[in-house]
């Protein structure tokens, strides 16, 4: 009893600061009204969308929809449609509400949109990746009378991206309500200048906003909590709020702080209140995060004052088969699938993130590059792409992605542009020193780079100055000259590899390695190589893009120079779109290490090895083969001196890296059975790794990287499908349909895949064929608490089922 007395207390103290604290941020994604295709006044109150659909955000149309080689965005953009989308939500302000300050705020809609509020128009906002809010305040009703939000979105200008964009109102969407006198937009700095292992000096700039149409008195305190305690506090008084913004900054130490890293991502939080007359006015929260770092001309990369290298790889912002409908919990799946191969780094190619991107990076430890734009005023895509509203918005859109995004602590650099065509243009000069100036303006605490994959001299961005980072983008052979082509200047390879894979295929001689599409020579005549006739690309790393290079290629140079920081892999995962080096019917890509639907490939272990400490002994290919047939069998290992091959109990050798070589080979006269491998160190066992002969498929097996999920209506289970025979082996070419059944709690089939580039299978369908043996179904968790069965069939196998558990 007297626990639960206490329990009340605290309750309904906490509402009582929620109350006070005058600021709410609401949810805004539930019930909302969708159209596909243009209508006519569709902003207007009165306008009738009882026939539309019913849906929830963040909503991706397109990836709801067949792909088809007419799609106007072609392969490159995946092959989905594009189109004109339109949405409303109706809804009531509640009356304590009345007299405040309320703006809808958009993480990010794709693209062209328009917005109104009870039939006036709030704004148009053509990128399709920043973030945006508009005031409500002037143009709602109140008394439980009802106001509209109408958003239309325009992606029917096709093609207008080299990438599958998505479409609609693809990320969150949030009604935030505040006083009069309020911290602004995005309105808080936190920098941290000074910082040794005693003390941190902590800046906090706080722009208020004062909309009470007249001078106010304000204090200002603000404190930064470490693990929920009060760890340094100041307080401002006096404050003078003219009828405008107003900016304060104060200074706030923290004494043996906890520093930020990749490692350990230790993350303070700053709360700020603004009172008036002794009533908390305002209350905001800023991200902190305690850490320097540098890069040197000769060393490369410190944080912390510790040299190491940024791992990192490039990532589009597609989430596989949810498309880009944004989820939080599938793109932590990500990160955690990243990180354990090593991953310490990441690249926003070639745009501003969706903003729990950094909440989460922040909190798991990686580094970022934040990057603006993949074209600037000379168009990529002839007619269609953002050189379209470049001239008119990019002041706009980098200063409110840099205001947005300045205080993560995992941002480390700013990227102004990815192989921008400028580089051989005059006017390079003046932009790129303008986008240079924009961010200087508003945080100098960070170098500003651009990948450029012409780097060499000439290079007119490169020129101008206006980079503080050299970005190569591929370019291998230039590597080891860096030096001597630009001294003293700092590098980062901003985009690297571009290897093609699909996964669990080993179809090609990896005895060379081959540019794809490439050239080669039969009789003295140079002719085009042949591909593979089912659009597959081998899984031994031994192919890549014309103006890439193979994973081991690029790892080799990257750890022999110290003065190359780090690298950005194109890509971690694969994406929709772009499926080079094919057309239809590929339309996603090979780049991945990872494929799309979160499956490692093999070349995942070679980085795993290199970059972390795991003791890592992979073996490839799969174990089933056509009697006699002489296969290349590959090891990648760490952590040990040499590795004996075993073929059915007899022993193949042993074998060492020899010189720079980053994996051993073999080849072995295939006969049924085990292949074996046993790494050792100083003649010790250290790992052993088996692959076995699978026979005939005979189970479905399930296995979920989350059996507990919460029920706030966009919680995921992964549940992985494997195809195995009699004893438990992957069958490594089972292509099995398997359909899929949820019963129990209220939940959905949220998407189905098998990281497959040509599969033509619906995203959505309740069926999905293995890949190589393997599927994915997805599960989504609605509102309700409770169990879900899902159920697994496939003709000729025994049902196989999962319980998932939502809470
Ligand atoms: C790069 C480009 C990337 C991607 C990649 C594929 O040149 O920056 O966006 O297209 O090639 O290899």
């Amino acid at each position: 009893m007297k626990k639960l007395f206490y329990l009340f207390i605290l309750i309904s103290l906490s509402a009582a600061v929620h109350a006070q604290s005058g600021r709410s941020v609401l949810d805004f994604d539930q019930n909302w009204m969708f159209n596909l295709g243009d209508v006519p006044n569709g902003q207007n109150v009165d306008f009738n969308d009882a026939g539309w659909r019913k849906l929830n955000l963040p909503h991706d149309w397109g990836i709801e929809h067949e792909f088809s080689k007419d799609n106007p965005a072609t392969v490159e953009g995946g092959a989905l449609p594009g189109g004109i989308g339109w949405y409303r939500k109706t809804f009531t302000i509640p009356q304590t509400d009345k007299g405040k300050l309320i703006y809808i705020a958009f993480d990010g809609v794709y693209q062209k949109s328009d917005v109104w509020i009870n039939g006036h128009h709030l704004g148009y906002r053509p990128n399709g990746y920043i973030s945006f809010r508009y005031d409500l305040t002037p143009y709602l009703n109140y008394d439980g009378k009802k106001n509209v939000i109408a958003v239309k979105a325009d992606n029917s200008l096709q093609p207008n991206s080299r990438w599958y964009s998505g479409s609609g109102i693809y990320r969150n969407v949030w009604l935030v309500s505040t006083n009069k006198i309020a911290v602004a937009h995005w309105g808080t700095f936190v920098t941290t200048p000074k910082v040794s292992a005693s003390h941190a000096d902590v800046i906090l700039s706080v722009s208020i906003k004062n909309a009470a149409g007249k001078t106010k008195l304000a204090t200002v305190v603000s404190s930064i909590y470490a693990n929920g305690k009060v760890v340094a506090s100041k307080t401002l008084a006096g404050v003078s709020l003219k009828d405008t913004v107003t900016t304060v900054s104060q200074n706030l130490g923290v004494n043996n702080p906890l520093l930020w890293s990749v490692d350990k991502p230790f993350l303070y939080k700053v709360q700020t209140k603004i009172l008036v007359n002794n009533v908390v006015v305002d209350q905001y929260e800023t991200p902190l995060g305690i850490r320097y770092f540098n890069f040197d001309v000769d060393k490369g990369f410190s944080l912390n004052g510790v040299y190491m290298k940024i791992n990192g790889v490039c990532q589009h912002h597609d989430l596989g088969a949810l498309g880009t409908a944004f989820n939080v919990h599938a793109l932590e799946r990500q990160f955690k699938i990243l990180k354990e191969m090593g991953v310490n780094a990441i690249r926003t190619s070639h745009n501003p993130p969706a903003p729990e991107f950094l909440d989460l990076a922040d909190r798991m430890g990686l580094i970022i590059m934040d990057e603006a734009f993949d074209v600037w005023q000379i168009h990529k895509r002839p007619q269609f792409d953002s050189h379209l509203f470049f001239n008119e918005w990019h002041k706009r859109d980098l200063t409110d992605q840099i205001l947005r995004d300045r205080n993560h602590p995992s941002v480390i650099i700013w990227s102004i542009g990815n192989e921008i065509p400028e580089q051989r243009d005059t006017s390079a000069t003046r932009i790129a020193r303008e986008l240079a100036g924009i961010i200087h303006e508003l945080d100098t605490t960070r170098p500003i780079t651009t990948g450029n994959n012409e780097p060499g001299p000439g290079n007119k961005i490169v020129e101008s100055g206006a980079v503080d980072l050299l970005g190569y983008n591929y370019h291998n052979n230039k590597l080891a000259d860096f030096q001597k082509d630009y001294p003293g200047k700092k590098f980062i390879g901003t985009e690297t590899a571009s290897a093609l894979e699909s996964r669990g295929v080993y179809n090609t001689s990896p005895d060379t390695i081959q540019r794809w599409p490439g050239g080669m020579v039969v009789d003295g005549k140079r002719v085009a190589r042949p591909m593979n006739a089912d659009n597959t690309v081998n899984a031994y790393d031994n192919i890549s893009a014309p103006w890439g290079h193979t994973h081991e290629e690029t790892l080799k140079i990257y750890r022999k120079h110290a003065f190359l920081s780090g690298q950005f892999v194109w890509t971690g995962f694969d994406y929709i779109g772009e499926p080079w080096p094919y057309q239809w019917p590929s339309r996603s890509s090979y780049f991945g290490i990872v494929d799309l639907a979160g499956f490692p490939k093999d070349v995942y272990y070679l980085y795993q090895g290199e970059w972390t400490n795991k003791t890592v002994l992979h073996l490839l290919p799969h174990w089933n083969w056509e009697a006699g047939k002489v296969v290349d069998v590959w090891a990648y290992y760490s952590n040990a001196d040499e590795v004996e091959l075993y073929l059915n109990g007899k022993s193949l050798g042993t074998k060492s890296k020899q010189g720079d070589s980053l994996h051993i080979a073999w080849k072995v006269k295939y006969a049924p059975g085990t292949l074996k491998a046993v790494s050792r160190k100083n003649g010790k066992v250290v790992k052993i790794t088996e692959v076995n002969t699978a026979g005939a498929p005979a189970r479905i097996e399930l296995s979920a990287d989350r059996s507990i999920i919460r029920s706030n209506d966009h919680d995921l289970s992964y549940i992985t499908v494997k195809i195995v025979d009699k004893n438990g082996i992957m069958v490594p070419n089972a292509d099995n349909d398997v359909k899929f059944k949820l019963s129990g709690a209220d939940s959905f089939l949220a998407g189905v895949d098998n990281g497959n580039q040509t599969s033509m299978e619906s995203f959505k369908a309740d069926h999905r064929k293995a890949f190589n043996g393997l599927a994915l179904a997805i599960i989504g968790a609605k509102t309700k608490p409770g169990t879900v069965t899902i159920t697994a069939t496939a003709d000729g196998l025994p049902a196989a089922s999962l319980l998932i558990t939502i809470k």
